[in-house]
């Protein structure tokens, strides 16, 4: 297994293209099953959890090609039931139901588990798929939706934590191929699901109201093939600015979108890094020290809990006392005990973890637990003094497309090695 040996303390300069966005290229992947005809997405990120999605659509029935970061998808003939297996692994898959329940009106795939972030169930997807007339059953660890037909329909997605982004993408796309019209109150916002309507509509549909939380789908009897480009990933934009400002650098975002940054961006502001934008460049570096700021994790268009991790990483850094809590996900704070190897002083109490930073950090070994809180780790481990070592990055490459590579042309001293 490989880890990540960091030599921390080396300011971080110069330019990071932005690759396209995982939480976009997944479920446009899946959508592409809506259809008989080829599909074509570009900007697709060389990651572990794409090639999981291929593999996936491949066991359906689906011809998979990829060129560089071009995807070419045909889905002439496809089955109804995902490989138990391989969908188990990867929680995103589930984004295959609504599609096969769309165009075969019967899709089975194995009930995701929960993962260490929490419970994370999909009763508002199924609560969506039951509205348009699908029977829903839960058996041997798979859940199967059926239905003779789908009737397009009114329905509330809203859960415990807000809206959801696959249980909304997942509805949607079956609506497309419902009959009539359905809505979707409290949608989710972000932009990974205006990205999947998007394509949806070069595919043939009828979406309005994507971006806010009433969407709107007029169903169509068929959709045919596509090709889009993929956005760029706000995720990994917000992890280099957070490693910019983390290591006293100064690094300009190749190809990023300020408009879908700006609860990031105005928090960095707030704690004292400067934000410049020319195009679609975005520079960040810092002037003089950090101040102390409170961060709450919400739905889009509020701060994204992707990012939580990251941005504690930072305060960890900053003289004062931060308070960040998690509203989305209940239990995302596994790198708070990671961070204290390196000498972070954090409590939690409750959603909120209680930083109280400006002690520098030393380099330790450390163990990653899931994608966002090994990107967290690694910006703890650029900013320390000493040596850091990563374990278990295979987390860190399900989301993040060559992040060694990306800093060393940054001026880091990283390198990938055999775990030890
Ligand atoms: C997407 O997950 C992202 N994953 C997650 O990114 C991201 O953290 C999350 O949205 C929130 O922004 C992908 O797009 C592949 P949700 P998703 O349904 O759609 C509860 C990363 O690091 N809920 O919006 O699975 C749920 O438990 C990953 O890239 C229900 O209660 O998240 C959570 O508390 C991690 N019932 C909240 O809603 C449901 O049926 C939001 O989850 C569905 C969700």
């Amino acid at each position: 297994m490989e880890s990540l040996l960091i030599k921390g303390g080396v300011p971080l300069h110069g330019e990071v293209t932005i690759s396209g966005a995982k939480n976009a290229v997944l479920p446009i992947m899946a959508a592409a099953l809506l259809t008989d005809e080829p599909c074509v997405i570009r900007r697709v990120p060389n990651l572990s959890d794409v090639k999981f999605m291929a593999q996936i659509l491949e066991w359906l029935g689906a011809t998979v090609k990829v060129k560089g970061d071009t995807v070419h998808i045909h889905a002439h003939k496809i089955k109804g039931s995902g490989d138990y297996e391989l969908v188990r692994k990867m929680r995103g898959s589930i984004c295959i139901m609504g599609p096969l329940l769309g165009r075969l009106k019967k899709a089975t795939v194995s009930l995701p588990g929960g993962c260490v972030i929490g419970a994370r169930p999909i009763n508002l997807h199924l609560k969506g798929f039951a509205a348009l007339g699908a029977k829903i059953r839960v058996e041997n660890g798979y859940v199967e939706a059926t239905a003779k037909h789908l009737t397009g329909a009114a329905m509330f997605l809203g859960g415990r934590a807000g809206s959801t982004v696959l249980g909304t993408g997942n509805v949607m796309m079956a609506a497309t191929l419902a009959d009539g019209v359905t809505v979707i109150e409290s949608a989710a916002c972000e932009p990974e699901v205006v990205d999947l309507a998007n394509f949806l509509n070069a595919m043939g549909a009828r979406i309005t109201g994507a971006g806010s939380p009433t969407i709107t789908v007029t169903g169509v009897k068929k959709l045919h093939g596509a090709e889009h480009d993929v956005i760029p990933d706000r995720i990994e934009a917000a992890t280099y600015a957070i490693a910019a400002a983390a290591t006293n650098g100064e690094v300009t975002l190749l190809g990023a979108r300020a408009d879908h940054l700006h609860a990031v961006l105005d928090k960095l502001h707030d704690c004292g890094v400067k934000i410049e934008r020319k195009g679609s460049a975005i520079t960040v570096s810092r002037k003089g020290s950090l101040k102390p700021i409170d961060v709450t994790t919400l739905p889009y268009s509020g701060f994204p809990t992707d990012v939580q991790a990251q941005m504690m990483a930072l305060m960890t850094l900053t003289p004062g006392i931060s308070i960040i809590t998690e509203r989305i996900f209940e239990s995302r704070f596994m790198h708070v005990s990671e961070l204290a190897r390196l000498g972070a002083d954090i409590e939690i109490e409750g959603p909120s973890a209680i930083v109280k930073g400006g002690k520098p950090l030393s380099g330790a070994p450390v163990m990653a637990s899931d994608l966002r809180a090994s990107a967290a780790l690694v910006i703890a481990g650029l900013a320390a003094k000493g040596s850091t070592q990563v374990n278990r990055v295979y987390h860190l490459d399900r989301g993040y497309e060559n992040m060694d590579q990306k800093l060393r042309k940054l001026g880091a001293r990283i390198e990938r090695i055999e775990e030890s």
